[in-house]
């Protein structure tokens, strides 16, 4: 297997990171659209995440510079938080290279960060019904399910 190489992200990369989204073929809105449009607007928002230090993409990039996988977190100054909250909003490998321990490391990459801003927590969010649930991704590096906390969401 090729050593697999974890850096963050630059504003060059928005053409890697919409092809491993478009290859999931998760994302209705996506799949419908042409693929120039999915390009522009990973460009757009690949820019707003770089433009300060409030968000973190980290990639996993085999020796010959192909991206295969990206882990996005955003630091959130919470008043009633002693440290900032780390929200984990996505994280996606390829799939000829999953099951090879880069989705852990993307994780451990954020959990590093998250440390060195001396953040109170971490979260995320993820589907029952996907397999990182089913075979406990999260939990098996230490992440608690909650369930006290209802989970809303307002689509606009
Ligand atoms: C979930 C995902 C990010 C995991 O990354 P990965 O690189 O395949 O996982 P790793 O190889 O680092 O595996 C870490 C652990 O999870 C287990 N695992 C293996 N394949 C897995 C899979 N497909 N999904 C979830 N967990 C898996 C491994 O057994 C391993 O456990 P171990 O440390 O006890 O051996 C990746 O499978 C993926 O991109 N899936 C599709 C997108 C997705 O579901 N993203 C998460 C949304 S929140």
């Amino acid at each position: 297997m090729p050593e697999i190489a974890i850096r963050p992200a630059v504003k060059t990369d928005a053409p890697a990171i919409a092809h491993i989204l478009r290859s999931t073929g998760w994302f209705e809105p996506i799949n419908a659209e042409p693929v120039q449009e999915t390009l522009n607007r990973m460009d757009r928002h690949l820019k707003l995440c770089l433009a300060d230090n409030s968000h973190s993409i980290y990639l996993a990039e085999d020796p010959q510079g192909g991206v295969v996988g990206y882990v996005s977190a955003h630091w959130l100054p919470y008043f009633f938080l002693s440290g900032p909250e780390g929200f984990v909003s996505e994280l996606f490998i390829e799939e000829a290279y999953r099951g090879q321990g880069i989705g852990k490391r993307l994780i451990q990459e954020v959990v590093r960060e998250a440390r060195e801003r001396v953040c109170s927590r971490l979260m995320l969010v993820t589907s029952r019904s996907r397999e990182a649930y089913q075979r406990e991704f999260y939990k098996k590096d230490g992440w608690q399910e909650r369930d006290d906390i209802a989970n809303f969401v307002l689509k606009l």
